[in-house]
């Protein structure tokens, strides 16, 4: 499958996911602020995505730095840090990336700033491959909850285009199939952004998956008619207790899948979950153009002047939610106590 993002002479090489999937293009950011942007615009998306090119955006604040002295290399990082963090909220792993390169910078302060610097590329790099092992060991343990002939839907994309590696959900279905289960998949086309239709569907058809692209408003239905056997998405933040932040329209889907006694998994790393967060509803939630939901490829579908509310996530109550799925295996409720001790 083609790689989200990769790190090129001193430089985030950015798979335009904004063109697919009918061109493959990259683009390569000058710039921190630049690395911002593509964040900002959707050209890299996907909570571990966008933490793994947050990272390199500090390393590049740093390599770019004219300071003279490791607190003065501080003052720009915290700079860099605020512009980065503000582009996309609702994921954490893009705050928790951003956090984690200062706290490698506090504990390099003495060396020198050569040395630091190369210490900050170095750990975007290692992030970059540890979210690639924590997708294959999410992979395994959520293969494991999918069984031969299921059906299951799942929504927006969480495969390999939103991470570093194979996937979250997406990664959890491909590691299915590659064990030998004949299972095929009902891919949301996800309005208005379109990453079912756009890229669930495109790397599905890479890894040779059956799957039929729906309409967000059709799980009822195909669920009603016993058509689908479980649910299965990624996450963008989790609180400590298990409420979970996804893409706009996961929460009708849990509560869908309640009624209609199907499971409904959340596959994510640890590092999506917010153990500051108790309640789902202090998420915040991004609130997106309403150009977004007016138009499709760039054609208005609406009357001149009409307005649109636009929010790119929704929270899920942790009761709707069967099991997380996690690099440290599944946790099942409560998830407070469940998570918390993956972490300890
Ligand atoms: O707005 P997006 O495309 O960044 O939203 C992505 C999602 O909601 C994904 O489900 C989530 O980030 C998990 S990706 C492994």
């Amino acid at each position: 499958m083609l790689s989200s993002i990769e790190w090129n002479k001193g430089k985030p090489k950015i798979l335009d996911q904004l063109l697919l999937p009918h061109k493959t293009a990259y683009v390569v950011s000058a710039n921190y602020k630049e690395t911002g942007e593509a964040i900002r615009s959707m050209k890299i998306r996907g909570a571990p995505a966008i933490g793994v090119a947050a990272a390199f955006a500090m390393a590049q604040a740093a390599s770019a730095s004219k300071a003279k002295s490791a607190a003065a290399l501080e003052r720009d990082l915290l700079k860099a840090a605020a512009f980065l963090k503000a582009t996309r909220p609702t994921a954490v792993n893009l705050a928790w990336a951003v956090d984690h390169m200062l706290g490698v910078l506090k504990k390099m302060v003495y060396a020198k700033l050569p040395r630091i610097v190369q210490g900050l590329t170095e750990a975007a790099l290692e992030l970059k491959e540890e979210d690639a092992r924590q997708c294959a060991a999410i992979g395994r343990a959520g293969a494991e909850l999918i069984r031969d002939g299921d059906r299951v839907l799942t929504h927006c994309n969480t495969g390999a285009l939103a991470t570093a590696g194979i996937g979250t959900a997406l990664g959890a279905i491909t590691t299915a199939w590659d064990s030998g289960k004949k299972i095929s998949v009902w891919v949301d086309e996800t309005r208005p952004y379109l990453q079912g239709a756009r890229l669930t569907a495109f790397e599905l058809a890479h890894a040779k998956i059956p799957h039929s692209l729906i309409t967000d408003s059709t799980a009822a239905l195909l669920m009603s008619k016993k058509m689908v056997d479980l649910v299965i998405v990624g996450a963008d933040r989790i609180t400590a207790r298990g409420d979970v932040a996804n893409k706009i329209g996961t929460y009708g889907l849990a509560i869908l899948a309640k009624e209609h006694g199907i499971p409904f998994y959340v596959a994510a790393p640890l590092s999506s979950v917010d153990f500051a967060m108790k309640d789902g509803s202090e998420i915040p939630i991004e609130e997106r153009p309403a150009t977004e939901v007016l138009n499709v490829n760039g054609k208005p579908i609406a009357p001149a002047g009409t307005k649109a509310l636009h929010y790119g996530f929704d929270v899920t109550p942790h009761r709707y939610i069967s099991a997380i799925i996690t690099e440290s295996g599944v946790f099942r409720a409560p998830f407070e106590n469940s998570m918390k001790s993956a972490i300890i």
